[in-house]
């Protein structure tokens, strides 16, 4: 039995003042395990003497140990009030899903939504019940390395599959024990970091935050996620978790969240580095002030607000409002019945790594992989004699850094899949690391790679792989970055693969075979000569414990490729940040008169190398032009006017595959700038050779609306263009009016 609110609030008028604050303190695992110290908390004693009160912990996984730590807990707190627990479960606990950018190459939000289903029930057996997942930050920048935890680079599919996701881990209640709490992050603008540079300011006028950035946080919210994280950067100058008017105007007020607002990993103590608060003390008021509910590994609150409250600077009344939200979701999570949230050793076993979940991660693998060439119909696979070269031939390292539960001994390599896939039959397959992953002296961040022998391990690979490149008519090199160059704190200057990987597939290319090049990665990546030189190109992502299976099923054709780009891949660095929806410019390129003066690169085009929403199958695929119902729709007059835009498909190719077609809308002139196209929806048909099928689209006022020079969210009578087609550079359009 959950209990009532006035049992609650009785509960917190009994509590003393320290108890109270304890509340609102989280504590790292390592505080509980009596481990090494942590960033934030400099002094491990004092950490140990908070944990007998620490409202929750986050990093501790294992029902066992997570018991015997509540139990203990429980019977020394003067209120037995349960400890929550808290990890990062962001794409998988032990069966790992592709990472969320995959996630967004899916365009399909179940895939996502059934992810977080698997990861909830695996990581609520193991003691967890609330996750810092799912990550709702807009991306642009593939130098940020946090791109890999985004669904992408587009407002309205981020809110579509991070929504899902909270579907997923929360399901219809928190309480019930396969289910965990889930966490809104990082809120806000996070991936607007300058110059891709992790933790770096943001700087965004409010029309486009209100228009692009904070778009993508919305639907996740209003699914009921249960908390929301702050960020680390500052947003036109003030740091997240001191932002009263993002935090209490926008997020409380405007967005309706009414749960727990946690700060990211010791982000109220940073904003003393930040220059926003003189001291610990200062920045716990501010952070207060803000609404932020729960301090995530710092002295800020524990150190402070005691003395803030005793001296009026915060008011008792607000802090136990953040107690009681604190002690609802406890509720609501049933930990005042059950402490331990259903968490079982003999339960976790049963059902980890079942031979369903591990179905449905590789039936993700297989949609979320994108095929961005594929020349005269070279895939699927058809040869029999096949060289598997490259450093991901045989790596176990197949899911992303924010997996971090993963044991990566259940990562079902592609040379696992190849050996399982071809077991008996006249294929001849061999295999060949060729290099090695990264180059010496990398900075891989929580270490350097280095190797004395680095030359000669890598000559001696290389000489392996040329020889095997001989023996063989295809060859599928497996390349891509290392685990460790996407996730946080990973960014890179250089979106390149590493040089010695790049040195072998040179080499290799001289041997002029058919050439499939498959790359493992957790951003969109400056590809080189790669594309023009390999006859098929597969992106991978970081695909998870499924991905030698989803993989081989995909080259095998078992299946055909069905992934869409959710960010764009752009031909240099220097283009960054590159995204779909920007603005036309004054002098779009071309511009007639004057085509100098165009706004351009002199030495590399605007547009992306592969735009976003770009993906192919192996069929071929034949879209007829729009059409409208009608031309016109009124405004405010009535909600149900709408008009139905519609394209015949047809697969006009020898395979049944699965395509993704996209409605995108342009607003020809606005009282603000407007994109020249914004994605407002996508619909999955799957066809057979020879079949078509007619995709409808429904075009309401409510999708035409924008964050408008009268700072609202309105529509404006005027012209827009509809398009309708397989990517976002689609030009397949038609035209109506909003009257
Ligand atoms: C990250 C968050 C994460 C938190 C807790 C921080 O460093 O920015 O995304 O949830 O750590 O692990």
């Amino acid at each position: 039995m959950i209990m009532k609110k006035e049992d609650l609030q009785a509960l917190l008028n009994d509590m003393s003042l320290e108890e109270k604050i304890m509340q609102l303190v989280q504590l790292p695992g390592q505080t509980f395990e009596e481990t090494a110290a942590v960033t934030g908390l400099a002094d491990m004693e004092k950490a140990k003497k908070m944990k007998s009160l620490a409202g929750s912990v986050l990093g501790l996984h294992g029902a066992d140990k997570i018991k015997a730590i509540q139990k203990e807990y429980m019977e020394n707190h003067p209120h037995h009030i349960p400890l929550m627990f808290m990890l990062d479960v962001i794409h998988g606990h032990d069966t790992v899903f592709p990472c969320p950018l995959a996630q967004g190459a899916t365009f399909d939000p179940e895939v996502a939504r059934v992810g977080a289903q698997v990861q909830a029930k695996e990581a609520a057996a193991d003691g967890v019940q609330v996750t810092f997942s799912p990550m709702a930050d807009l991306v642009r920048d593939a130098r940020w390395g946090r791109v890999v935890e985004s669904t992408g680079e587009d407002p309205y599919l981020n809110g579509l599959m991070t929504a899902a996701m909270v579907k997923g881990y929360q399901g219809d209640s928190i309480a019930d024990k396969e289910h965990v709490a889930a966490c809104v992050k990082h809120f806000a603008a996070y991936g607007a970091a300058e110059a891709g540079r992790d933790y770096n300011t943001c700087e965004i006028s409010e029309h486009t935050l209100r228009d692009q950035y904070l778009q993508g946080y919305r639907l996740p919210i209003s699914e009921g996620a249960r908390l929301v994280m702050t960020s680390f950067n500052t947003l036109n100058g003030i740091p997240s978790s001191g932002n009263k008017w993002l935090m209490r105007d926008v997020l409380r007020d405007e967005m309706g969240f009414d749960g727990v607002l946690i700060s990211d990993w010791a982000a109220i103590a940073e904003m003393v580095n930040w220059g926003f608060a003189q001291d610990l003390k200062e920045a716990a008021a501010l952070a207060m002030d803000a609404g932020v509910d729960i301090d995530m590994c710092t002295e800020s609150y524990s150190g402070s607000l005691e003395a803030l409250i005793k001296e009026g600077r915060v008011s008792e009344a607000l802090l136990d409002k953040a107690v009681m939200r604190v002690l609802e979701l406890k509720n609501d999570l049933g930990l005042f019945e059950d402490p331990y949230h259903g968490a079982s050793e003999e339960r976790y076993k049963e059902i980890t790594l079942s031979k369903d979940s591990r179905e449905k991660a590789r039936d993700a693998v297989r949609k979320s992989l994108v095929l961005l060439e594929n020349k005269e119909g070279t895939l699927p696979l058809s040869s029999k004699k096949i060289a598997l070269i490259g450093p991901y031939v045989d790596d176990k390292d197949t899911h992303s850094a924010w997996a971090i539960t993963c044991n990566k001994e259940n990562n079902i390599t592609l040379r696992q899949a190849f050996e399982e896939e071809f077991a008996g039959s006249d294929v001849e397959v061999k295999y060949s690391n060729g290099s090695l992953m990264v180059d010496n002296d990398s900075d891989l961040g929580f270490l350097k790679f280095h190797s004395d022998t680095f030359r000669e391990d890598n000559d001696r690979l290389m000489k392996e792989a040329l020889e095997i490149a001989d023996e063989c008519d295809t060859i599928i090199m497996c390349l891509g970055e290392s685990l460790m160059q996407s996730g946080e704190s990973t960014s890179r200057a250089k979106i390149t693969l590493p040089q010695v990987q790049l040195e072998l597939f040179g080499k290799v290319k001289e041997k002029g075979k058919k050439l499939i090049t498959l790359i493992f990665t957790g951003r969109p990546l400056d590809l080189g000569d790669i594309p023009e030189v390999s006859d098929a190109l597969l992106i991978c992502w970081r695909p998870g414990t499924e991905s030698g299976h989803g993989i081989v099923d995909v080259l095998t054709g078992k299946t055909s490729p069905q992934g869409k780009l959710p960010m764009s891949f752009p031909w240099t660095v220097g283009q960054e940040p590159l995204y779909y929806n920007r603005f036309n410019t004054g002098r779009p390129k071309p511009f007639e008169g004057a085509s100098i003066f165009t706004s351009r690169y002199l030495d590399c085009p605007n547009e992306a190398r592969y735009p976003f929403g770009f993906g192919l199958t192996y069929s071929e695929f034949e879209i007829s032009e729009v059409k409208l119902d009608k031309t016109s729709i009124t405004r405010g007059s009535s909600a149900s006017d709408k008009a139905i835009a519609s394209v015949e498909i047809k697969n006009t190719g020898a395979y049944a595959a699965t395509q993704t077609v996209q409605l995108y809308i342009r607003d020809m002139a606005g009282s603000v700038v407007r994109p020249i196209k914004e994605l407002k929806g996508f619909k999955k048909v799957s066809l057979g050779p020879g079949e078509n099928s007619q995709v409808s689209f429904e075009i309401t006022e409510e999708m035409l609306k924008f964050w408008t020079a009268s700072n609202r969210f309105e529509s404006e009578a005027g012209k827009f263009k509809v398009f309708i087609g397989l990517d976002s550079a689609t030009e397949n359009e038609a035209e109506f009016e909003l009257v």
